[in-house]
């Protein structure tokens, strides 16, 4: 299956499906330098698989996680591709999660002020959101994202053969993303979800569409692309004061519940729970409030959150941090 994003500046195309990454070479221009970056906790085959079909590959493998979009990984691998001379022409693919994503997609928008960048996620969470878009980026501090680029890839490459070693906590966690986007954009979708669709392409394909018109009609996040922050403002909130506990898809999934309606709150809950999502956490509702007003999104003293009064719809309210705090104690129960 194939989808293609339409940007002004540029159009690239997604393919889904099984035994992709064995087809790297057919699919992508890699007859050239190519700087692949994956994680330790990757399976190393699939990044093996591009080495293979590459002219001049250099596999650098990171640490997994967070720790590894910051700085000092960034420079390692500019410095890794001076050493070995990478030119205009060459170009760097991204074999694993949004860590890997982010940070190998920011690499390369900055290094010569831009090469092509191939990116083929590996995790539920980067095929349906993180790898479409363009944003790259990495941490500063405790700053997530805070510095980065809009650089689009060339191609995206969706092997769901990858998500039969991804932990089920993991899919999960991609699968609250999914959820998210049918809940303000399609509802069919989530009714294909209430009714058991475990299908991953067709799941992944439909919540790209969605993906692919916001960014089509909202590149630079100047409005439209807002509604992906669906159930983030208090999800962050919940992320931070749970400090790992919680992954990220874990924390929108609970941060979705006060952002809907009566009538499609009721509809959810057996959703998330199908998922093994959770539905609410043992947390001081007042710590959680006090960390989401630290989130970036806060501007002039309120705060601008997505509602879905019925599936498939939602509305952009700018609304006093207060009235929020209700939702919270419902989910945390004090
Ligand atoms: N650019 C964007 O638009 C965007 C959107 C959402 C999230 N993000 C970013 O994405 C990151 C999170 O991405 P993530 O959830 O994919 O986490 P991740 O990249 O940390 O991957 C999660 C874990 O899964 C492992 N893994 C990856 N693929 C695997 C596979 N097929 N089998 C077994 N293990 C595998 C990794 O080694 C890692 O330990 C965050 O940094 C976040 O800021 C970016």
């Amino acid at each position: 299956m194939k989808l293609t994003v339409n940007l002004p500046q540029s159009a690239y195309d997604i393919h889904i499906g099984s035994g992709l990454l064995q087809k790297a070479g057919e699919l992508l221009n890699l007859n050239r330098k190519v700087l692949i970056v994956t994680d330790e906790g990757v399976p190393p085959e699939y990044a093996a698989q591009v080495a293979a079909a590459a002219k001049t590959p250099t596999l650098v493998t990171i640490p997994q996680g967070e720790g590894s979009k910051q700085l000092p990984t960034y420079e390692k691998l500019l410095l890794t591709m001076l050493e070995a001379g990478f030119g205009r022409g060459d170009c760097v693919v991204a074999v694993g999660g949004g860590v890997v994503g982010d940070l190998a997609g920011f690499v390369a928008a900055s290094f010569m002020r831009g090469v092509d960048f191939y990116n083929l996620p590996t995790t539920l969470l980067s095929q349906v959101d993180s790898s479409v878009g363009g944003k790259t980026a990495i941490n500063l501090g405790h700053i997530k994202n805070i510095v980065g680029a809009f650089w689009q890839p060339k191609k995206v490459l969706i092997d769901t053969d990858t998500l039969k070693t991804l932990p089920p906590r993991q899919i999960a966690s991609g699968m609250a993303e999914v959820i998210k986007m049918s809940l303000t954009s399609d509802a069919e979708l989530f009714s294909m979800m209430e009714a058991g669709e475990e299908d991953y392409a067709t799941l992944i394909a439909r919540a790209l569409q969605i993906k692919i018109s916001v960014v089509e009609q909202d590149e630079r996040e100047s409005g439209l692309r807002k509604i992906l922050n669906f159930g983030h403002t208090i999800g962050h909130g919940i992320e931070s004061v749970g400090d790992g506990d919680f992954y990220h898809g874990e924390c929108v999934a609970m941060g979705m519940l006060p952002m809907c309606g009566e009538s499609v709150r009721a509809r959810l809950l057996p959703v998330l729970t199908r998922w093994n999502l959770p539905t609410g956490c043992q947390m001081d509702a007042n710590a959680v409030y006090a960390a989401m007003l630290h989130d970036k999104k806060a501007q002039s003293g309120k705060v601008t959150v997505v509602k879905v009064p019925t599936p498939g719809s939602f509305t952009l309210e700018t609304v006093e941090p207060e009235t929020l705090l209700p939702g919270i104690k419902e989910l945390t129960g004090n």
